[in-house]
């Protein structure tokens, strides 16, 4: 769909459906620091956006509405609970207009996965209602507005591979050399619940358990700067993922179903439950993601790249 140009009943310019494109995220390192007093945890991350996406289509309309179709469906509200609605409501306030948008999320990204697909949806309709609304936002004024809706809104904004500190919503893009790394996404059954998986990692620290947190992002950063993913596939880490296969004990056999068929690492995505595996290119990420359906614990096997550009137009 190109964006269409026409006069509407009172001869004014009226803009024509924006639709905007959303990546998924994984993180390449999630390290998680203590409680903070606001409930959250201070965050050392390493965000990196994959080619995995939802669309939203904003036209202009008399009220606020959104309509969905694809994953999630009939399990998530369409009302002021979602966090689409809550970003349009968001930037309407900050630009003083009035939040009129007859909005369509298009979603192929699992909900509850880990995958930060209800950031993504947040991201995609602050850039598709900025333009339907013609607000002169620009992308850092977006990013203040999407660090109010989600700890990982503002990463989405912005894609690529980026580093994420305070409770993840502090961004800075990772300078890497234009290598193209391969994924395999392993869709879990169900979902998890962030709060639930951050509590269970609290729990199991209090416990002696939750193994060694990550230390520092520098080997991952420096293996970003080198084409070899056996070496990307040392460094990445996740302090999350012990409470998520606490939670949900099966991800272990998904988990070594990828290290079986030669993965360069195996991992959860964020809070989970989507485990995610590295490969050397697109013909290894095939023979990873057969064995990984064959013999994982899955509902679901897709492949994808990354870095991938944020929430666009287009
Ligand atoms: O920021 P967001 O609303 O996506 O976070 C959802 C929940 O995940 C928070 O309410 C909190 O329980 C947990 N969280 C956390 N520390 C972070 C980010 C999220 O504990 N840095």
């Amino acid at each position: 769909m190109t964006e269409a140009w026409a006069l509407d009943q009172d001869g004014q310019l009226a803009v024509g459906p924006v639709r905007v494109r959303v990546p998924a995220k994984i993180n390449l390192h999630l390290g998680v620091g203590p409680l903070r007093p606001d409930g959250y945890h201070e965050l050392h991350t390493v965000y990196h956006a994959v080619s995995l996406y939802d669309e939203i289509t904003a036209r202009a309309g008399d009220a606020l509405t959104l309509t969905m179709q694809g994953e999630g469906v009939g399990e998530i509200e369409l009302d002021d609970r979602n966090l689409v609605i809550r970003a349009a409501r968001a930037l309407a306030a900050a630009a003083k207009v009035e939040p009129k948008a007859r909005l369509h999320l298009r979603k192929q990204i699992p909900i509850a996965a880990g995958l930060a697909g209800g950031s993504a949806d947040a991201a995609a309709t602050l850039v598709a209602c900025d333009s339907l609304w013609d607000t002169g936002f620009s992308r850092a004024d977006l990013a203040d507005i999407a660090a109010t809706l989600g700890s990982d809104v503002p990463f989405l904004l912005y894609g690529g591979t980026a580093l994420g500190t305070g409770r993840g919503e502090t961004v800075n893009p990772v300078l890497a050399r234009a290598t193209r790394w391969h994924w395999v996404i392993a869709f879990s059954a169900g979902g998890l619940s962030t709060p639930d998986v951050y509590r269970e990692l609290d729990r199991l620290r209090a416990s002696g358990k939750g193994g060694a947190p990550l230390g520092s992002t520098d080997g991952l950063l420096a293996a970003l700067r080198q084409r070899d993913p056996a070496a990307l596939g040392a460094v990445l880490g996740n302090d999350l993922q012990a409470a998520a296969v606490s939670l949900m004990p099966q991800l272990e056999t998904t988990l070594q179903s990828g290290r079986d068929a030669g993965a360069h690492a195996a991992l959860v995505s964020g809070s989970g439950p989507t485990c995610v595996f590295l490969a050397d290119d697109e013909a290894h990420a095939g023979e990873i993601a057969d064995a990984v359906r064959e013999h994982g614990d899955c509902r679901e096997v897709q492949l994808a790249h990354g870095p991938v550009p944020g929430a666009r137009v287009g």
